[in-house]
């Protein structure tokens, strides 16, 4: 990959996209949406909520078979069985959320002002649970996937719409997770958006890179390389092992930093996780 890239950028072939630090949020989202139509003009802007399976024709067709039993369904009752049993204390994860936390996955991540932080539906989850003096789940797999793999589903089909107010502390949060997307990581030297967005639809290794923009709506994921269900900051690991760069704490600031702006960048596109993957 570092060759690739070192070749790629000597022959000046590449023109390597940048989002200003001083851009708005709604000047990032106009210019990638504006890069991925040039760069797959066959693609529908809604088609891309898919990911890789957008642009390659076989791998879809892999994935669609797959989709006839979809390897989650199992994480689903699981996800609705733990949604709907009560606490010690009688109350359920319902009373927890708005609309008794029933489509509503598409809100997430937001920025709550009484905090001044951001909040994930897992970080929510948890919260969920203290505030019913239950202990906390594991972050990455097991029940708290399920469980927001099932409040995702009842989401399914609704506008991902991550909204950054007009607060410096909002601000300043999306603004470190898009420096972390495009910080350049581990021994290949590779950011995220050198993968996902200078090089999405080109091969590393035997991989199909997809596009950022669509990567977030269906996650949670099934992945057969798992076995299982994973949360977004479960693949957000891999993604950073695999340049060798040590990953951030699942739900700590920066990778709550990193969902937030890589939510964002999917506004406009439908959610429909949980997804499955390879
Ligand atoms: C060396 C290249 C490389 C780098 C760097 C990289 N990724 Fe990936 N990523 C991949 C490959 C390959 C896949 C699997 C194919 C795909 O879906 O794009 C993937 C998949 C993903 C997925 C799952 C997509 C889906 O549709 O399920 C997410 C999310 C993701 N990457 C996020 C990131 C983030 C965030 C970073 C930076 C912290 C990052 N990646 C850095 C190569 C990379």
């Amino acid at each position: 990959m570092k060759e690739l890239l070192t070749a790629t950028l000597v022959l000046g072939l590449l023109s390597v996209f940048t989002m200003p630090a001083q851009a708005s949020p709604e000047e990032d989202l106009a210019k990638l949406r504006a890069f991925y139509k040039n760069r797959f003009p066959n693609t529908q802007f809604s088609d891309f909520k898919n990911g890789v399976y957008s642009i390659d024709a076989d791998l879809r067709s892999q994935w669609e078979d797959i989709e006839e039993f979809p390897p989650y369904e199992l994480n689903l009752e699981k996800g609705k069985t733990l949604f709907e049993t009560p606490f010690a204390n009688g109350k359920t994860y319902a009373s927890c959320f708005p609309d008794d936390g029933i489509g509503i996955a598409q809100l997430y991540p937001f920025f709550d002002s009484n905090s001044g932080k951001v909040i994930t539906l897992e970080a929510a989850i948890n919260q969920c649970r203290a505030a019913n003096s239950e202990k906390a789940l594991k972050w990455k797999s097991g029940p708290i996937a399920d469980l927001s793999g099932y409040m995702h589903y009842t989401s399914r089909g609704k506008t991902i719409n991550v909204i950054i107010p007009d607060d410096p502390r909002a601000q300043k949060i999306y603004e470190q997770g898009k420096a972390i997307f495009f910080a350049k990581r581990g021994q290949m030297n590779a950011s995220c958006a050198d993968c996902h967005i200078n090089y999405a639809g080109n091969k590393v290794r035997a991989n199909l890179l997809g596009m950022a923009i669509g990567q977030t709506t269906h996650w949670p994921s099934y992945r057969s390389k798992w076995g299982g269900m994973g949360t977004l900051h479960r693949r957000y690991t891999g993604c950073n092992k695999q340049v060798r760069f040590k990953p951030y704490k699942a739900q700590g600031p920066e990778y709550t930093a990193l969902e937030y702006f890589h939510t964002y960048i999917s506004n406009g596109l439908e959610g429909n996780a949980p997804g499955n993957r390879m």
